[in-house]
C-alpha cells in the first residue's frame, strides 16, 4: 500500500472508508513503535543516539498522519460536504481516528523522552566514588643529578656556570684550542659536520674560548654540556656524552691551584679521604698537561671490581692553559696564566652507580632510570 495521497483518491467515493484506511495505514507504520508505549515502555538497551533517532521518526510519523497533507486532514475537509444525515457519524469517526493517532504518538513520545533523559543523565554523570589516579612524580635523570652535584661544588668555590652552544665552528672546536688543521689531535675527536662548515662540538673546551672572549680575564667558570664524536656505541662509548669543562685564569695561577682545586672537588664529591694523583699527559691546549685520577670511592685504594683492582679511577684531563689559547681569546699570556680541566659526567655517573654499560644512561628506559632518584 502506498501513502496517504493515494488513499484519499481511492476512498473518494466513501468518506467513512477513507477514514478507516487512514487509521489502518497509521497502524501499520506505528506497529514498530508500539513497544515504546507507556506503560510497559521497553526502551532499555536503546542508546541515547538511537532513542533520539526514534524520537525524530515518531515526529515524522505524526506529521505524515495528522499534518496538513495527511488523509485525516483531507477527511476533515469533507465533513461539511457529506450529506447532512451522515455528517454526525462521519464527523465523529474522523475525530476518533485523529484522537487515537494523536494519543498513540504521544505515548511513544513520552516513553522515548524518558529514555533520552535517563541516557543523558547516565552520560553526564560523574562517579565521585571512583578512586583517583595517583600522580606519578617524575625525577631528575641521573646525569642531571650528577651535573647538579658538580655545579654545586664549583659554584661554592666561586665558579660561574656557563651553558654554551653545541654547534660550533672549527675555530672554537680546534684552532683556538691550539689544534690547527692537519694536527693529529683532531683525529680522535672526529665529529659530525654540516655542509656549511659547522660541526657538533667534540669537547666542552670550546667554552673556554667563548667565556674568555665574553668575560675577559680574570675568569673562573665551569661548562657542563653535551659533546659529540664519531664513535661506534659500545659499553664504554656513545657518540653523544657529557663533559664538564673548568677554567680558571688570573694573575699568578699555578699548577698548585689546579691540584688544590681538583683535590677539593673530589673531597666534596667522594669524601674527605679521597686522594688525587696527577700523571703527565698531553693535550694541545695545555702545557704542561696531566691526567687526574682519584682513589676509588668504593675500596679506598685497596683494589676492587669498580676500580678494576687498581685502586684508582680516572677523573679526566687537565693542565695549564697554553699561551696560544689565551692569545686566541685576546688575553695576554705575559700577564695572565690559568688552568683548565675536562671531566666526563656520564663516565663518573656510570662508575658511581656501577653500570656495566654507559648506553643505559641514554636509552631512557624508566624502569632503569627509576632506580636513581
Ligand atoms: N677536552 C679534552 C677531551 O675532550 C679534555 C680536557 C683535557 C679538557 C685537558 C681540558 C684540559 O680543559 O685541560 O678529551
Amino acid at each position: 500500500m502506498g501513502g496517504s495521497k493515494e488513499e484519499v483518491a481511492v476512498a473518494e467515493g466513501n468518506p467513512l472508508q477513507q477514514v478507516e484506511s487512514a487509521r489502518e495505514a497509521f497502524e501499520r507504520e506505528f506497529e514498530r513503535f508500539a513497544r515504546f508505549i507507556v506503560p510497559g515502555n521497553d526502551t532499555t538497551g536503546l542508546s541515547l543516539k538511537d532513542a533520539e533517532a526514534e524520537q525524530r521518526a515518531i515526529a515524522e510519523l505524526r506529521t505524515k498522519h495528522l499534518g496538513k497533507k495527511s488523509a485525516i486532514a483531507a477527511a476533515k475537509k469533507l465533513i461539511g460536504k457529506v450529506p447532512a444525515d451522515e455528517r454526525a457519524l462521519f464527523g465523529q469517526s474522523v475525530q476518533e481516528a485523529e484522537a487515537q493517532i494523536s494519543e498513540s504518538v504521544a505515548q511513544v513520545e513520552k516513553g522515548l523522552k524518558a529514555r533520552i533523559e535517563s541516557a543523558r543523565i547516565e552520560r553526564d554523570s560523574l562517579d565521585v566514588t571512583i578512586p583517583g589516579r595517583r600522580a606519578r612524580p617524575g625525577h631528575l635523570h641521573p646525569i642531571t643529578l650528577m651535573r647538579q652535584r658538580i655545579e654545586d661544588i664549583f659554584v661554592s668555590l666561586g665558579y660561574a656556570v656557563e651553558d654554551d652552544r653545541e654547534i660550533e665552528t672549527d675555530f672554537y672546536n680546534f684552532d683556538a684550542l691550539n689544534i690547527p688543521e692537519g694536527h693529529p689531535a683532531r683525529d680522535p675527536q672526529d665529529t659530525f659536520y654540516t655542509t656549511q662548515g659547522f660541526a657538533l662540538r667534540s669537547q666542552t673546551s670550546t667554552v673556554q674560548i667563548h667565556a674568555m672572549q665574553r668575560r675577559g680575564a680574570p675568569v673562573r667558570m665551569i661548562a657542563p654540556g653535551r659533546v659529540f664524536r664519531r664513535d661506534t656505541p659500545d659499553p664504554t662509548h656513545n657518540p653523544m656524552f657529557y663533559q664538564v669543562e673548568g677554567l680558571c685564569v688570573d694573575r699568578g695561577i699555578t699548577m698548585a691551584h689546579l691540584k688544590g682545586t681538583l683535590a677539593e672537588f673530589v673531597h666534596r664529591l667522594f669524601g674527605p679521604d679521597t686522594k688525587t694523583r696527577f700523571r703527565p699527559s698531553y693535550f694541545p691546549f695545555t702545557e704542561p698537561s696531566a691526567e687526574v685520577d682519584y682513589s676509588c670511592f668504593n675500596c679506598g685504594g685497596e683494589g676492587c671490581r669498580i676500580c678494576k683492582w687498581s685502586g684508582w679511577i680516572e677523573l679526566g684531563g687537565s693542565g695549564m692553559v697554553h699561551p696560544n689559547v689565551l692569545r686566541a681569546a685576546n688575553i695576554d699570556p705575559e700577564e695572565f696564566t690559568g688552568f683548565a680541566f675536562g671531566l666526563g659526567i656520564d663516565r663518573t655517573c656510570a662508575r658511581i652507580y656501577q653500570l656495566d654499560d654507559i648506553r643505559l644512561l641514554f636509552e631512557n628506559d624508566v624502569r632503569f632510570l627509576e632506580q636513581f632518584r
